[in-house]
């Protein structure tokens, strides 16, 4: 795993941004699995501001998100489905067409299952951006998720409702399942990107980097990717800074 420290949030999306533009502009056909949550909100504001600034296209670029809230349809604000179509979608030039995700309102889950897999697999995916959760999840894939998983419904953990309680009020309003795409189709993609900010994810990133390869914290699963980079800020990253090189079993 290639590790980059950013000096802080800003510098953190700017980093991951050169990442992403270089790859949309070396393809324009690129196929990019694209995070929700709080940590790319900037990313996508600049690849708003160079799309506008720049021309960079997306017109023939194809997206799959990760995850959505079961029982929550695309015109629900609190769903994943309009979050992407606020802060990138609807300010670019892609065709809505060729955004996937998961239809949170479906009325049969292992349908709906089927279906995502079924896109997926006829897409192969040039890069991954990827959250990291305090628990260790990515995607939705909570603790205990399997590592060769496909897309799957989700009983989401109790300190992941909380940390997504911000967004509906109260931690009671947050559904308490969501779809997520599976460990093995989050593997298979060409090139991982995976961001995390702020002191409230040091002690993820740690695990991430120097712990064991265990289903009980799935992002540790990033260690056996070829091609994963992982950019955090300094306060992500304070309690790594200081671990003598031996330690830091995953760079
Ligand atoms: C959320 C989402 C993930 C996201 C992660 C980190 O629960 N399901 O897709 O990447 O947790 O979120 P944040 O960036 O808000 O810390």
């Amino acid at each position: 795993m290639k590790v980059i420290i950013a000096s802080d949030y800003d510098d953190l999306v700017q980093k991951a941004f050169e990442i992403v533009k270089g790859t949309v502009t070396s393809n324009p056909h690129a196929v990019l699995g694209l995070a929700t949550g709080q940590t790319p909100i900037a990313l996508y504001r600049l690849m708003v501001e160079d799309h506008k600034r720049c021309g960079t296209s997306y017109k023939k670029v194809r997206t799959f998100n990760l995850d959505e809230y079961k029982g929550l349809s695309a015109d629900n604000p609190q769903s994943y489905a309009y979050y992407m179509r606020k802060n990138l979608f609807d300010r670019i030039d892609i065709d809505p067409n060729n955004t996937y995700i998961e239809n949170g309102a479906a009325e049969d889950a292992d349908s709906e299952c089927k279906r995502y897999n079924i896109v997926l697999s006829e897409f192969a995916r040039d890069i991954q951006l990827l959250g990291l959760g305090s628990n260790g999840h990515i995607a939705f894939n909570e603790p205990h998720s399997p590592f060769d998983g496909e897309t799957h419904v989700v009983k989401l953990a109790e300190s992941t409702l909380q940390d997504n309680s911000y967004l509906f009020g109260d931690v009671r309003r947050v559904p308490t399942h969501a779809y997520t795409m599976g460990i093995k189709q989050i593997m298979a993609a060409k090139r991982i990107l995976i961001l995390a900010s702020g002191q409230h994810k040091a002690d993820a990133v740690r695990e991430l980097i120097c712990g064991n390869v265990t289903e009980s914290f799935p992002a540790s699963v990033l260690q056996l990717h070829t091609d994963c980079t992982l950019i955090i800020d300094e306060a992500a990253g304070s309690k790594i800074l200081t671990l003598p090189p031996h330690e830091i079993s995953a760079i």
